[in-house]
């Protein structure tokens, strides 16, 4: 953190959140809290509140949340540090000059440097796409249909016919090798230096505030790689970046769009289809998508439909799946992406193809299909059997049906023979899932993960909605009982503050820099518990939750319990938490 919290708190004091929000959002008061449209997502009916009490705002349509600093970091797309700043500005406060520990300074400096040469560079290609010698650039995206608007709303460029002219421009800016070897944008070779970069179209890539991490350049002709990217750097991972988020997050669409190249993003974002998005030149990853999940509920996939396509969402399905996503695929044919179909049909037709598209489970059963010979019937019994294992990965009876009658339909195959598969199958059937294709290999433990980061939030959620839990419960838990590391600071910071018996969400928010994480805490303070409980089941949940934390930090403790004397201690304590009873009377 560049700043103190003291100074972060004191700069949020002298920046009151309705005032800040209300020159953005026009608020109206019910009882002590105001209301109005959410900035964030597409509504008509306000439920964006904010909390003069707690200096929070919260959207209980899009789960939005967090201080008065996170309002603007979303809003204006800030870092922390600039949302720091502004609210300095606006209150007069002035800011020390930077201190920080010197491991983590140097590390941020070089981020920061990378940021900067690269911003530098992406006005570099602009420029060289702007004079004489971008005139093939010019020419290319002209007949990719591209307008002037477009080009400049994705920054896009020219890396110029000589192979060391951005290197040239950066040593005159004063960099040095050192730093430059850092930019992946360069090679060094033989005590020369090229660019990496020479005699292509460059689509600068960048992070979800708009923030330049890396290139891709396709290239002029028939040249080898078609498409050049950035190696990934201090700055760019590539597996948890998206081309094109930072313009779809804001699109106020009900779902993403996910298609293969930058040509696609930039021919729908064109066509009106702003929320669309591309991986970066490598497959889909689970990072990603749990990247998107934080800005949607529903994929629409629309990868080539050629044979690499099918099988590249076939992979991304499961991910996006596990992480709680609607998918559907939508069909591109006659044409092989997103681009082509648009430049032929249109945007009109395109969006009928949004309208249709296919459930995940229908594609990819209809995709399974290509695997087993239909004239054979000993192979169309097997490719029946394999569809009904994959119903029974439906717990919701409903939702089975559902499926079931659809995928018979769709795939043509016989609803009561189905039927009577999914029984047959269903009384061997273990729950294990045992014969559907395992999701991820380790699917087991990550369920397990989600129930013990549930039970601590919970039980952080009960502290925050009723300060007499903590008094109860104080000397069973403590912050290192908290296994998720945000949790934990979480804990730390709450315990501190019920301690001195002064709550303060904000503090806490403003204490995690990302706008996730600062999200992800808001949350946390505004969960409403079920009110309708009596004491005795409430004291019933309290004591099952503090158990369930307690149980799984011992069993992790225990784990790694490197002495006898540790262990026995550990077992003690084991003993004593299954005897605990926490009365609430
Ligand atoms: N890609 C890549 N390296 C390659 C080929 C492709 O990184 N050698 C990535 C790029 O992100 C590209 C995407 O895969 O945008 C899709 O590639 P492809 O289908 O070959 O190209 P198109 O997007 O159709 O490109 P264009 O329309 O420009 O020919
Ligand atoms: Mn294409």
């Amino acid at each position: 953190m560049f700043y103190s919290d003291e100074l972060i708190e004191d700069i949020q004091n002298k920046n009151d959140i309705v005032d800040v929000v209300s020159e953005y959002v026009k608020l109206n008061k019910k009882g002590g809290t105001y209301f109005g449209l959410c900035p964030f997502h597409n509504e008509k009916t306000g439920s964006f509140s904010v909390s003069p009490n707690k200096q929070m705002f919260y959207c209980f349509g899009c789960g939005v949340g967090g201080s008065v600093y996170t309002f603007l970091m979303k809003y204006e797309n800030a870092t922390f540090q600039e949302a720091i700043k502004m609210l300095a500005d606006r209150a007069g406060v002035s800011l020390p000059e930077v201190e920080l520990s010197g491991e983590d300074k140097k590390k941020r400096e070089l981020k920061n440097t990378l940021l900067d040469i690269n911003k530098l560079a992406a006005k570099f290609y602009v420029y060289q796409l702007r004079n004489e010698s971008g005139e093939i650039g010019r020419k290319y995206f002209a007949n990719r249909n591209l307008s002037e608007e477009t080009i400049t709303k994705f920054g896009l460029g020219y890396s110029g016919k000589y192979a060391d002219a951005l290197y040239m421009y950066l040593k005159k800016q004063g960099y040095s090798d050192d730093i430059l070897k850092e930019t992946g944008l360069f090679t060094f070779k033989d005590a020369k230096v090229y660019d990496k970069f020479f005699n292509r179209v460059m689509f600068p890539i960048m992070d979800i505030n708009s923030k330049v991490i890396g290139f891709g350049g396709r290239v002029m002709g028939d040249g080898e790689p078609k498409y050049l990217n950035s190696p990934e750097t201090k700055v760019f991972d590539k597996s948890r970046n998206l081309y094109g988020l930072n313009q779809a997050r804001s699109s106020r669409k009900p779902n993403i769009i996910i298609c293969e190249g930058y040509m696609d993003v930039i021919a729908l974002h064109q066509a009106g289809f702003n929320n669309a998005v591309a991986s970066l030149g490598t497959a889909f990853t689970s990072g990603q998508a749990s990247l998107l999940k934080r800005y949607t509920k529903e994929v629409l996939l629309t990868y080539d439909s050629d044979g690499a396509g099918v099988k590249a969402a076939l992979r991304a399905i499961p991910m996006l799946k596990s992480v709680g996503m609607t998918v559907r695929v939508i069909n591109m044919r006659p044409y092989k992406d997103p681009d082509e179909f648009i430049k032929n049909l249109g945007a009109d037709e395109f969006q009928k193809r949004i309208d249709d598209a296919e459930n995940y489970f229908i594609y990819e059963a209809n995709a399974l299909k290509n695997n087993y010979d239909m004239h054979n019937p000993q192979q169309t019994n097997d490719y029946y059997n394999e569809i009904a294992k994959r119903l029974l990965e439906f717990d919701d009876e409903i939702e089975r049906t559902v499926y079931m009658e659809s995928v018979s339909r769709e795939c043509m195959i016989p609803l009561d023979i189905l039927k009577k598969l999914v029984a047959r199958l269903a009384l061997t059937y273990t729950g294990e899932k045992e014969y559907v294709q395992p999701k991820s290999g380790n699917n087991k433990k990550n369920e397990k993960d989600d129930g013990v980061k549930k039970s601590q939030r919970l039980l952080l959620t009960w502290l925050i909605d009723d300060s007499l839990i903590y008094s109860k419960i104080k000397n069973i838990i403590s912050e290192d009982d908290f296994t998720t590391p945000l949790y934990k600071e979480v804990a730390r910071q709450l315990f501190e503050q019920l301690e001195e018996n002064r709550l303060n969400p904000a503090k806490i928010i403003n204490h995690f820099e990302n706008e996730e994480e600062q999200n992800e805490v808001a949350k946390l303070f505004n969960t409403t518990l079920d009110s309708e409980m009596d004491i005795k089941e409430k004291e019933k949940a309290i004591n099952d939750i503090v158990l369930k934390v307690k149980k799984n930090s011992l069993d992790n403790l225990s784990r790694n319990a490197s002495d006898i004397e540790t262990l026995q201690k550990i077992i003690i304590e084991q003993k004593n938490i299954s005897n605990m009873h926490i009365s609430l009377g």
